[in-house]
């Protein structure tokens, strides 16, 4: 499977999405590729976190590929891992898009702020242009960074949930400080210990969904 994480926002948590998501798919004993298509390099950056943590035990392969030229080479390594995760940049990019004619999944994750939800709609324009290209690619949203008390959380699930172009995944990821503190030893919160139980719930409950929702489109 190749997974698509991406957005037109900033800060969203494509990265935190992209690197916890890779390390639910090891612990399922999946050969993972993570792939950096984003020039800041932050998905690198978690690796070699890593890296030192667990003194080269990364657990996944990681890379760092940006561009026109990402689809073929994700294409030729498709056959070589189970599973690739590629984490894109919070523009409409050059690397986003070529990512997205190779993918199967597209997952954008949104915090529940007015800014963030506004780039809703750039993302659905940014998915009917990649249709033609890819018809078959899944493009799923949810919620990340959400505040316990969240005001703004069930007007943002709203406005996702309507959307044509994006399924809308009710796993919720709350605002919570373990994945900043996983992400600054390349873990993710799967991993982390002490264990935050919360986090650790609302990672297997997006993963798990994300896949469901990829084998029930099948
Ligand atoms: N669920 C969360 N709870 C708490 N902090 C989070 C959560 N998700 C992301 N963050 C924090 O928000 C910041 C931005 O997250 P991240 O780097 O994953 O976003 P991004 O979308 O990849 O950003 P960029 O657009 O710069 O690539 C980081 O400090 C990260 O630790
Ligand atoms: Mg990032």
């Amino acid at each position: 499977m190749i997974y698509t994480v991406g957005g037109i926002k900033g800060g969203s948590g494509k990265t935190t999405i992209a690197t916890n998501l890779t390390v639910f798919l090891l612990q399922q004993g999946r050969d993972v590729l993570l792939i950096d298509a984003d020039d800041q390099e932050s998905a690198t950056d978690f690796t070699s976190f890593r890296h030192q943590t667990l003194e080269g035990e990364l657990g996944y392969t990681a890379v760092k590929v940006t561009g026109r030229e990402l689809n073929a080479n994700v294409l030729r390594l498709a056959g070589k891992y189970d599973d690739i995760v590629i984490d894109t940049g919070g523009r409409d990019t050059v690397s986003q898009r070529s990512a997205l004619t190779v993918s199967q999944v597209y997952l954008v994750p949104f915090a529940p702020r007015s800014l963030d939800i506004w780039t809703l709609r750039k993302v659905e324009n940014l998915i009917a242009e990649v249709a033609p290209f890819n018809p078959t690619l899944r493009s799923l949203t949810f919620i990340n960074k959400a505040d316990a008390r969240g005001t703004y959380k069930e007007e943002a699930a709203e406005l996702l949930r309507s959307s044509e172009h994006l399924q809308f995944l009710e796993a919720t990821v709350g605002n919570r400080i373990s994945f900043a503190n996983a992400a600054a030893s390349g873990l993710g919160v799967l991993e982390v210990k002490p264990a935050d139980d919360k986090a650790i719930t609302e990672v297997n409950e997006l993963c798990s969904s994300v896949q469901a929702a990829v084998i029930a489109s099948k």
